[in-house]
């Protein structure tokens, strides 16, 4: 029988080394959905060649390109639409999204953020854990609310903190963790195992994992 796969739309403004950790996850069958476009609103971003590499549509929405905030919105709606994904990823996708957007994907728009959250909200949040001296820090998977880095936590990852750490060091080791944890969110939502009750996110755990994958 042939089942027809859920789709997702990847929202990034750089580098998108955690879109290319997603792609790779897709492409060894670990996530069972199909990435259909990148959208970025930075004409700069090397997610945009990780994109082409992998034969996928890359959408560029220059936020410069709009008169205010609304405008751009309203055509980064119109272009995530084009595509009627089931799942939205904010992979690095470094603007604050405003209420229509966010309405309009509730409980299907996931974000990560490097950083056990509640802790450490908005930019340098790794730096921001350095200079509060913690001995633990990390990422967090969560649903978009429309307050930031507020929504309800999928999944999160631990990394120690060293004393000699500086903020890029401590990046680096998050984003290892980050490169895990994003695609168990995604797998853990088209797997149809995930339920919003609250601000908790409830794991359905009767499923079985496949054997050897580190769920
Ligand atoms: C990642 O560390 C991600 O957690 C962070 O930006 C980086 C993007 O890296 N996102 C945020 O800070 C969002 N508030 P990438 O482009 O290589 O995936």
């Amino acid at each position: 029988m042939n089942v027809k796969k859920g789709t997702f739309v990847v929202l990034a403004s750089g580098r998108g080394s955690n879109f290319q950790a997603i792609l790779d996850r897709v492409s060894d069958g670990y996530i069972p959905a199909v990435c259909t476009a990148l959208i970025t609103d930075n004409p700069l971003a090397h997610a945009i060649e990780r994109a082409r590499a992998a034969g996928i549509p890359g959408e560029v929405v220059s936020f410069k390109s709009f008169s205010d905030k609304q405008a751009y919105e309203t055509a980064l709606i119109a272009t995530i639409q084009k595509y009627n994904p089931d799942l939205v990823v904010l992979a690095g996708y470094m603007r604050i999204l405003g209420s229509e957007i966010v309405r309009k994907y509730s409980g299907r728009m996931v974000n990560i953020h490097p950083s056990l959250l509640p802790s450490f909200t908005g930019l340098h949040a790794q730096e921001q854990a350095v200079n509060y001296g913690v001995k633990v820090a990390g990422c967090t998977v969560h649903f978009v609310t429309e307050d930031m880095d507020a929504g309800p936590v999928i999944i999160q990852r631990t990394v120690p903190v060293f004393e000699n750490d500086d903020g890029d060091i401590l990046s680096d080791r998050i984003l290892v963790e980050e490169h895990k944890a994003f695609p168990q969110a995604i797998r853990l939502f088209f797997q149809g195992r995930l339920t919003i009750e609250g601000r908790v996110v409830k794991i359905d755990t009767n499923q079985a994992p496949s054997p050897g994958r580190d769920d």
